[in-house]
């Protein structure tokens, strides 16, 4: 193991709760089925586990319907990892739930204090940056702040711009290897992935670009299959998970874990 960017030995991941048909959307299309949403939270788990990893599973937090987007609550890197801090409002708490699961695996562990505010779904790390995009969630006194951290630990930070009526910048976009990256044409548009190899989602596949490179495996949302068969053509192994009912919360694979190295 040696890239730290998609090779992970550990991953933390939390138990959707029975308030999570609550959860936010933008949209509504309809409630979330909870016993397909638990199925499937197993096989994503178990997709991960697959790898060999150690996957932490936490347990569901009635109080906080998005806890299952664990995501949005940390960042963790080499050297270090940074507790955030939510822009929605209902979800500031979940990120403090957060903090003791991180202090077992990080000497090192920051909070993001304010005033401004950053979620996880944000932030995209490369093998060269950490990409950041403001978003309704991420203000820029928030990237500031993560800035001014991460230094600290060797990172260059660029600040990069979410489209918008997109909810978080790696709704649109997800890391392949450390120069290559899957990306909604919408998104790539803007020039954020100038010098990157870029994968582009087929048209209508947007909602595939929510991915993530785990370890030997691309994971993503079962149901688009153009950009699937791209990922294959191109030699990556890919393995497809039920995203229905997570969709309906505005959520993909990225989401639903935190994925580290600690001794990277
Ligand atoms: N439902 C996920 C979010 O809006 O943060």
């Amino acid at each position: 193991m040696n890239d730290p960017t998609y090779q992970f030995s550990h991953t933390i991941t939390r138990r959707p709760a029975a308030s999570a048909v609550n959860g936010l959307r933008a949209e509504d299309t309809g409630t979330p089925d909870l016993d397909q949403l638990m199925a499937d939270h197993d096989a994503y788990v178990a997709a991960l586990r697959a790898t060999g990893a150690e996957v932490i599973v936490l347990p569901a937090l009635e109080a906080y319907p998005d806890a299952h987007f664990v995501e949005d609550t940390a960042l963790c890197l080499s050297g270090g990892a940074v507790v955030m801090r939510p822009g929605a409002p209902t979800r500031l708490g979940e990120a403090a739930e957060m903090a003791p699961e991180l202090a077992r695996h990080y000497s090192d562990l920051r909070r993001i204090e304010g005033p401004g505010f950053i979620e996880g779904g944000d932030i995209l790390v490369t093998g060269r940056e950490i990409l950041v995009g403001r978003s309704a969630r991420t203000d820029g006194a928030g990237v500031a702040e993560l800035a001014g951290i991460v230094s600290d630990w060797g990172y260059a930070l660029r600040e990069v711009f979410t489209p918008e009526g997109v909810l978080h910048f790696k709704t649109d976009c997800s890391l392949l290897d450390p120069e290559t990256v899957l990306v909604t044409p919408r998104l790539a548009a803007s020039g954020c992935f100038e010098g990157y190899a870029q994968v582009f989602t087929a048209e209508g596949e947007e909602a595939a670009a929510n991915a993530i490179r785990f370890n030997d495996v691309v994971l993503m949302a079962k149901g688009f299959p153009r950009t699937a068969e791209t990922l294959d053509r191109k030699g990556y192994s890919v393995v497809e998970i039920n995203n229905s009912e997570c969709a309906k919360l505005d959520g993909g694979m990225s989401c639903l874990s935190l994925r580290f190295n600690p001794a990277l």
